[in-house]
C-alpha cells in the first residue's frame, strides 16, 4: 500500500533530505504533497525523477494526507500540525514545539520505536539533532551499566540552523579571505574562522534552550529521570555534521573493550577507534552525507573510577534530522 505524504518544509535543508531519503530507502510514496512559504509556490522540485510543484502551506488543504513530516520551525509547527491530525494525517514532526508534551511520543527509531505506538494526539516528534545522535550510542550502555551523569560538549554545524546558516558561513568565509568587512545575521556573532557558544534562546537558569533541550530530551527518550545531563552546546564552522565531547559516569564500571563490543552491536552506531591518526571519526571524513552514528576516542576518565570517554559524530541532517524523521514515518507506515 502506498501512502499520501506531504513535506512541509520541503525547500529548507532538512525538508530537501528528507525527499531524497524517502527515495533512496524507497518509501512507498503514493501522492506527494510539498509544502513551503508562498515565497516557493509554484517552484518544482523532482522526486524520482518526476516533478512536483511546491504548495503554499498557508492555502493548501491537508484532507487526504497519511503521512505529514514538518521541517519548516516551530511556529509553523505550533499552528499546522493540529490541522493536520484533525485531518487525519500522523504528524512526523522535527521542531521543539511538541517534544516536551507527555501526550506526544519523542522518538529515536533504534532507541524507543515502541513509543511511536501511542500517539493520543497524532503527533510524533523527532529529538534535537544533538540529543538524537546521542541516544543510539548511550542507550545500551545505560541498560547494562546504567548512566548516572553525562558531561557534553557539542560541536555543532552550521546545517542546523537551515540553508542561511550554511550561505551565511560560505559567504563570510569568502568575504574574510578577499579582506572585506562581515556582517552577522543569521548567528549572532562571526561564525567563519570562529566558535559560538550560543545556539537558540537564553533560559533563566543560564543554560541555552539547545542545551536543555539535551537534558530533557536524553530523559524522556531513555525514560529515566534521574539521568543528570551538563551540557554545553557550540556552534562551530562546519556545514555538515555534528560532533559531541562526551564523558559518562555509570553505575557499574565499563571498560574500554566493553564499551566497543557494546557499540559494535548496536544499531544505527558505528565504531571507529583505532588510535592513530584519522583512525577516529570527523564530520568531513566520516559523518557527511551518510547515515551511520560514528563514535571513537573511546577511552577511560582518568579522574573518575566509573568515567567513560567518548566522541560521537554524526550527520546533523540525515540521522539528527530528516533520516531519523523518515524511519519513524516507515515506523507509522508498517503499522507501528
Ligand atoms: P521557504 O523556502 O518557502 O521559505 P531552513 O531550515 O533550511 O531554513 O528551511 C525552512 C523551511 O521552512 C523552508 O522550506 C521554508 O520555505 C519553510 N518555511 C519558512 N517559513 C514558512 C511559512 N511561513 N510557511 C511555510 N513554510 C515556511
Amino acid at each position: 500500500r502506498r501512502f499520501h505524504v506531504a513535506v512541509v518544509g520541503a525547500t529548507g535543508a532538512v525538508g530537501q533530505t528528507m525527499l531524497s531519503i524517502l527515495a533512496e530507502r524507497e518509501f512507498p510514496v503514493g501522492k506527494l504533497s510539498l509544502l513551503a512559504s508562498e515565497r516557493s509556490a509554484g517552484q518544482q522540485v523532482e522526486f524520482n525523477g518526476e516533478k512536483v510543484t511546491i504548495q503554499d502551506l498557508a492555502t493548501f488543504d491537508p484532507a487526504g494526507v497519511e503521512i505529514a513530516l514538518f521541517s519548516a520551525g516551530g511556529g509553523i509547527s505550533r499552528e499546522y500540525a493540529p490541522k493536520f491530525a484533525a485531518a487525519g494525517a500522523v504528524v512526523i514532526d522535527n521542531s521543539s514545539s511538541f517534544r516536551y508534551d507527555d501526550d506526544v511520543p519523542l522518538v529515536v527509531s533504534e532507541v524507543n520505536p515502541e513509543a511511536a505506538r501511542n500517539r493520543p494526539r497524532g503527533i510524533i516528534a523527532n529529538p534535537n539533532c544533538s540529543t538524537m545522535q546521542l541516544m543510539p550510542v548511550l542507550a545500551p550502555i545505560h541498560r547494562e551499566y546504567g548512566i548516572e551523569r553525562i558531561n557534553v560538549a557539542t560541536y555543532q554545524s552550521v546545517s542546523g540552523a537551515g540553508q542561511t546558516g550554511m550561505e551565511e558561513l560560505g559567504k563570510q568565509t569568502a568575504q574574510l579571505l578577499g579582506f572585506q568587512e562581515i556582517e552577522p545575521a543569521k548567528f549572532p556573532v562571526q561564525i567563519a574562522f570562529n566558535l559560538i557558544p550560543h545556539i537558540d534562546e537564553f533560559l533563566d537558569n543560564g543554560f541555552t534552550k539547545e542545551e536543555m533541550k539535551l537534558v530533557w530530551e536524553t530523559r524522556k527518550i531513555l525514560g529515566d529521570d534521574s539521568i543528570q545531563v551538563n551540557p554545553t552546546a557550540v556552534r562551530v564552522p562546519v556545514f555538515y555534521g555534528h560532533s559531541e565531547a562526551v564523558n559518562i559516569e555509570t553505575r557499574k564500571k565499563i571498560s574500554v573493550e566493553q564499551a566497543r563490543e557494546l557499540l559494535a552491536a548496536a544499531p544505527g552506531v558505528k565504531v571507529v577507534d583505532e588510535r592513530r591518526a584519522g583512525g577516529y571519526p570527523t564530520p568531513v571524513t566520516h559523518a557527511s552525507g551518510t547515515d551511520p552514528v560514528y563514535v571513537g576516542r573511546i577511552r577511560e576518565d582518568l579522574s573518575h573510577p566509573r568515567g567513560l570517554n567518548m566522541w560521537v559524530v554524526a550527520d546533523n541532517i540525515r540521522k539528527g534530522a530528516a533520516l531519523n524523521a523518515v524511519q519513524l514515518a516507515e515506523l507509522v507506515a508498517s503499522g507501528g
